[in-house]
Formats: structure tokens, sequence, C-alpha cells
């Protein structure tokens, strides 16, 4: 059973439980003792079936349990033994006889208050999970542990009018609360995470919990040797390795390009403005030169890449963010920590080599998830040196504006003439904040390159669908055939319709009408008959073998997912899960209530905290790193690391037996754990986040520093 099946059974068992424990209190208040000792016996069954389900759930991992175990799973067994055995007898008595006397029995506070106190006990574990999550600490839990004898005591004051040993109980319960409260919102001392040991997946007691301010990214030396790590407010203490501190706003790129290189200049202004979609449909979005997805920027690898951005009009600030580029800290693009946001009226410059080949793409970080949804983003695609253009090469940022899908600048399909033969490349932009699946039907096609980096090896693909994370890259690379050949996102409709030149005046017509006139097609545009026309489809399937590449007009909804853990073929990497890692941090991804900028909120936590709060990872230039990352929340989290290519190590224990896998954004699934590890050389101050941008606006993110460098900014954010 996969972690994910096991934690939606859990809280199932966990509801039932509680559910049951409950309506056997409440109907033997009722004096009705047959339906309470039935309802007794399935609450019984539930319990056990609950210390199944939670150790069944602890062969995933501590982090899957952790609460449960040291609280929630003791609590229940304690408070199920008290009722089994004071009501159980009782219960059993009543409901064999069934007579008035025995009816009257069965409401007795002797019997309702430990039934209820299950229930209750039960309902706190749930509690617990869902509003406080991994790690428990001491403070809640016994905050938690209060709240229960509270509400014990309570129902049974209401239920008589003497209950022995009150006043004790009663003040045992106060000091516990007391003190529960006083450890979870008296402020800790801020804090640095340094990473456990080697060995450390488990080892969260490695890391410092204590809260932290963004005077933590002053970190200046903190001797991150065998100590514990010091708390630096100060931003200038040198560093421990010799180095004097160096700012962010120094690690820059260069003013000129390396030999060879040519400058390749944009300008972006940042304004508010109302595109026109392919169908004549009007949004009003921000956008970056009145266009969405704003300028493709292109450049040749070695090239030097200078952006001018300018802001008209966003009054909240826009910066431009290269996701997945690993670009010099200081041009990264990060309000608050490498940059301030560029307000209404200003500008910044940014400089960069072209140094990694692929696709890309660029976006605000300054109320990202606003900003980016509202349409401030495009596409960054960088070739290799030289390389004269062959083919179609077409750049397809995916991205949900005002609501309709939108492919490049299209709400409908686009449709584009191919001659048979002509090579293609289909790049693939997931610009949202979850998850799209692709399918490709009308010819075999290999998926070349994830997130920018070519795959080893990769096979041919034919009726797989491809799930791509938000923030993700995939090149699909195919030679035309002489049909058409579909992409759809989502199974819906056509996004892209690639159609052989000059086969039927139909399609012919449909192509050239769709590019020429946009908001005449929609009709035709979508229908997937009309360019069937008298294209040889067998022809085409026995040429590309055993028939199995899909006709374009094929149902794709049931292909199975392609497993990229498995795609393509092995290689050496610089290192492996075996290789001895300098820092290994591990982060627990759920929801719970925690500060999030300074206001309490159900937020999208990381070891129970929230941003600013998380601690801040702190690297030194060189080290090798290992990041797990777990998922024990109900809510996909695609996984972001600024400034690093990060390699995947393993998904759910099980190692990549394919192309080695190196990914900016990975998704990481509810149940799911992943290793992934990074060489820590891109010194700077970097933003370690979800990309689902509403999730990273409630908390999950958090900040990878390098020793030594400092931040001037003290943006209470980072976009
Ligand atoms: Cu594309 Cu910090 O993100
Ligand atoms: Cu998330």
């Amino acid at each position: 059973m996969t972690t994910d099946l096991l934690m939606a059974l859990d809280l199932l068992v966990s509801v039932l439980t509680a559910a049951t424990w409950v309506g056997a209190g409440v109907t033997a208040a009722a004096r009705r003792p047959r339906t309470a000792t039935a309802l007794f016996a399935v609450a019984l069954v539930a319990s056990l079936a609950r210390v199944w389900s939670v150790l069944a759930l602890a062969g995933a991992g501590w982090w899957f349990v952790q609460e449960k175990i040291t609280l929630a799973l003791p609590l229940l067994v304690a408070a199920s033994l008290v009722a089994t055995a004071l009501a159980g007898p009782r219960l059993l008595r009543a409901a064999r006889r069934a007579d008035t006397a025995s009816r009257d029995a069965v409401k007795a506070p002797v019997v309702v208050v430990p039934l209820l106190g299950a229930g209750y006990a039960a309902a706190a574990g749930i509690v617990q999970t869902f509003l406080i999550g991994y790690p428990a600490d001491p403070g809640t839990a016994l905050l938690l542990l209060a709240v229960v004898a509270g509400a014990v005591l309570g129902t049974w004051r209401a239920m008589s009018a003497r209950v022995p040993g009150l006043r004790s109980a009663t003040a045992a319960t106060v000091v516990a609360a007391v003190l529960g409260a006083a450890l979870v919102f008296l402020p800790s001392a801020p804090a640095t995470a340094e990473g456990s040991a080697p060995e450390g997946g488990a080892a969260m007691g490695a890391m410092d919990m204590g809260a932290t301010d963004l005077g933590a990214m002053d970190m200046g030396a903190t001797d991150l040797g065998a100590q514990p790590v010091s708390h630096g407010h100060s931003a200038s203490a040198g560093s421990a390795t010799g180095g004097t501190p160096r700012p962010v706003t120094d690690l820059r790129g260069p003013a000129t390009p390396p030999p060879g290189g040519a400058v390749r200049h944009f300008d972006l202004t940042a304004r508010m403005a109302t595109v026109t979609l392919s169908s004549g449909r009007k949004v009003s979005a921000w956008t970056f030169n009145g266009q969405v997805p704003g300028p493709s920027l292109t450049a040749e690898q070695g090239d030097l890449i200078e952006v001018r951005l300018r802001n008209a009009d966003i009054t909240s600030g826009v910066t431009l963010h290269w996701h997945g580029y690993d670009v010099p800290s200081g041009e990264d693009g990060v309000p608050g920590l490498t940059q301030d946001a560029v307000p209404p009226g200003g500008e910044f410059v940014y400089r960069f080599v072209a140094e990694q080949v692929g696709t890309y793409w660029y976006h605000t970080h300054e109320v990202s998830d606003i900003g980016v949804r509202m349409g401030l983003y495009g596409t960054l695609v960088v070739t290799p040196k030289g390389a004269a253009p062959t083919g179609l090469d077409l750049t397809l940022p995916v991205h949900t504006l005002g609501g309709v899908l939108v492919t490049g600048d299209r709400d409908q399909s686009l449709v584009k003439q191919a001659a048979p033969g002509t090579p293609v490349r289909l790049r693939l932009i997931n610009t949202d904040n979850t998850p799209h699946r692709f399918t490709l039907a009308g010819t075999p096609y290999r998926l070349v390159a994830v997130d920018g980096t070519d795959l080893n090896g990769p096979g041919t693909l034919a009726k797989v669908g491809l799930r791509l994370a938000a923030g993700g890259r995939y090149d699909l690379a195919f030679t035309m055939p002489p049909d058409p050949v579909v992409l759809k996102i989502d199974d819906r409709a056509d996004s892209v319709r690639l159609v052989p030149e000059g086969t039927s005046p139909t399609t012919a017509q449909d192509a050239s009408a769709a590019t020429e006139s946009p908001s005449t097609t929609a009709a035709q545009g979508d229908s997937p008959t009309t360019t069937q026309g008298d294209s040889p489809t067998t022809a085409l399937s026995a040429a590309a073998g055993a028939g199995a590449v899909p006709a374009a007009d094929s149902q794709t909804a049931d292909w199975p997912e392609l497993d990229l853990t498995r795609y393509g073929t092995p290689a050496p990497t610089p290192y492996t899960s075996r290789s001895r890692f300098d820092r290994d941090f591990t982060l627990v991804l759920d929801r719970g209530l925690a500060l999030t900028n300074g206001k309490p909120a159900y937020a999208h936590t990381v070891n129970g905290l929230a941003f600013p709060n998380i601690p801040t990872e702190v690297v030194r230039d060189g080290d090798l790193v290992r990041l797990t990352v777990v998922n024990r929340g109900r809510d996909t989290h695609p996984w972001h690391l600024h400034g690093h290519r990060v390699l995947v190590l393993s998904r759910n224990g099980h190692s990549v037996t394919g192309s080695p896998l190196w990914l900016d954004t990975f998704d990481v699934r509810p149940g799911e754990v992943w290793e992934v590890a990074f060489r820590a050389d891109n010194p700077g101050l970097w933003m370690n986040h979800c990309h689902n941008l509403s999730h990273a606006d409630l908390g999950m993110m958090l900040h990878l520093a390098y020793q030594g460098v400092t931040s001037p900014f003290h943006g209470a954010h980072g976009g």
C-alpha cells in the first residue's frame, strides 16, 4: 500500500474511532444500552485498527508517525483501556437485561464519562495531526492533554454535582495548560540549521527548531564545525574559513561577455495591461512590455544576457528571477534578500553569462503568487553555440490566465505546418502552481531534456502521460511524420496541432487561418476531424513500428504516467547516495498552525514552522549537501531550490534506475520522500521553497545561505 493511501486510511480510522467512542457515550447517556454496546464494540475494533494503521504508516518513516506514536496513540490506548474497564462490564450487563433499571444504570457518569473521554482522546489525535503535525513538541502535547482533561472534567461536572478530587484535577489541568502555553509561546533563540551529521535521515534532533527572523540572514561567521551553530545577528564577523564576509550585492554577473560571446540586451517593462487572447477574450493582466507571456528571451551559450527591468505601475513592486538558471546570487531577483523590489518608476539591470543550455523561464519574485498568476513571466531559451537552427523549435509556456489555460499567448489550439521529415522540438514549460499532464499523439517521440538538462539515452515514447511539475520544463523531440501530431494538456482539447505541409486543403486552410486570423478559428481549430483528411495513418504506424503510435485523435486519459526515475540510461554521476555528505537537511512538509510573516495562519509548514521562522540552512562553499524532502500532507509540493540543480538520489527509498535526473523543481506528492543532492558551488543567499506559490505565500519557504555571505536587505519576505 502506498504511503498516501495509508495516510488516508489512518485518517479514516481515526475519525471512525473518535465518532464511535463519542457515539457510545452519547447513547449510554440517552439510556440506550444496546446501541451503546454495539458502538462500544465498534470503537474497540476501530481503536485496534488505529494501532495497526499507525504502525503500518511507521514503515514509511518516523516523519509520518512521530506525533502519533509519542502522544496520540498512547493517549488513545490508555483512554480505551479505562473506558473498557469501567464502562465495558456495565454496558454488557445492561444490554443483556435491557430493563428500566439497567437502562438507568448506563447513564451513570462512571459509564458515560470514560466513553466520552476515549472519544475526546481520539479526537485530540486528529486535531494534533491537522493543526500541529510534525514535529510534535512537549508544549503542544501538554496543551492537548490539558484540553482533553478539561473536557473530561467538564463533562463529569455537568453530569454530577459531586466529582471526587475535582479541585486537584482542575489544578493539575490548569498547570499543564499554562506550562504548555509557555513552552509554545515563549520565544526561543533565533536559529539556523546546520544540517545533521551524515546518516541523519531521521535525525531531526540535530536541527535547531527555534524561531528566527531575517536578522539571522546577516550571518557572519558561524563556526559550523562540530559546534552548535551560533545565532549571528551581526553582519560584522568574518568567515571561519578565513574569508571576509561578502555582501550578496557583490555577487553579480560580469559587465562584458566572455571571449566570443555577444551581449544580448533586453528591456522589460512591467505594467498593467489588458491583453487579448487568440479567441478575442480580454484579460486584465500584469505584463512585461504589455504582453503575456513576456518577451521570449533567447541567447547562445556564452553570451552575456543583460536585462533592464523597469516598473511602470505595479505598485507592489517587481523583480526578475531566472527560474532554473544558476545565476550569481546578486542577480537572482529575490526581494528582501538579493535586492529590493523594483518600485514603480524604478529599474534594475540583471547581467549573467548564458552558461546553461536549455529551456528556462523567468518570473517576478515579488508577491510572486499574484504576480506570476497575473502574467509576470516569460521564457528563456539558450541554444548551443553556433548550432544552426534546424526544423521547428516551439517554446510552449502553459499558464492559467484569467481562469483559462493559455499555451504561449493562445487560448485556442496552436496549429502549425511542418514538412514531413522536419526535426521538431517542443519545449513545455509549466508556469502554473499545480502540475499539468501532457500527452503527444501521432508520432513516437523522446523526452530529451528535463528542467534544461539533457537526459542520457532517452528511449522512444508513445501512449504515456507526462506529468510536469509546477515550474518544471520538458523538451520533446521527434521527426515530423506524414500525419498530424497533437499535443494535449490535461487530456483536454488539443493545445498544439502540427499538420504536415500541404496534405489536405482543409488542413492547410485550418492551419493558416489559425495563424493569420486567430479570432475566426475557434471551432475549426478544436475539431479533431478536420485534419484527418487523406493522411496515410496506417503507413505511419507501419513505419513507426508495431502500430504503437496512437493516432492524433486518440483518447489519452488512460495512458499511464511516465516514471522519470526509470526513463533513459544510467550514467556516472559526480556523487551518489553512497557519497559522504557534508550537510544533511530534512524538510518535512505539512500543514499546521504557525506564524507566517508575524500572523498566525493555517500555514504550509516545513518542520512545523513557516517563513520566516524556518531555520536557514547554512552551507559552506564546496559542501556536498543532501536534502531529504518528506510530504506528510495532503497537497503536492513542487520543491524548488534557487541557484543549483539537484541530482535525484532516490524517491520513496528507490534509487533512480534510468538516466541521471538533474532537476530544479521536483514534485513531492503526498506521502513521498525524495532524497536529492547538490554541490554547494554557487555562493550566495538562496530561496528554497515550494513552487506552488500560494503555498510559498502561506509559509512554505526558507533560505539556504552560504556561510559568510550577508544581505543588506531587510525585507520581511522572499517573494
Ligand atoms: Cu520560480 Cu523562487 O522561483
Ligand atoms: Cu506546496
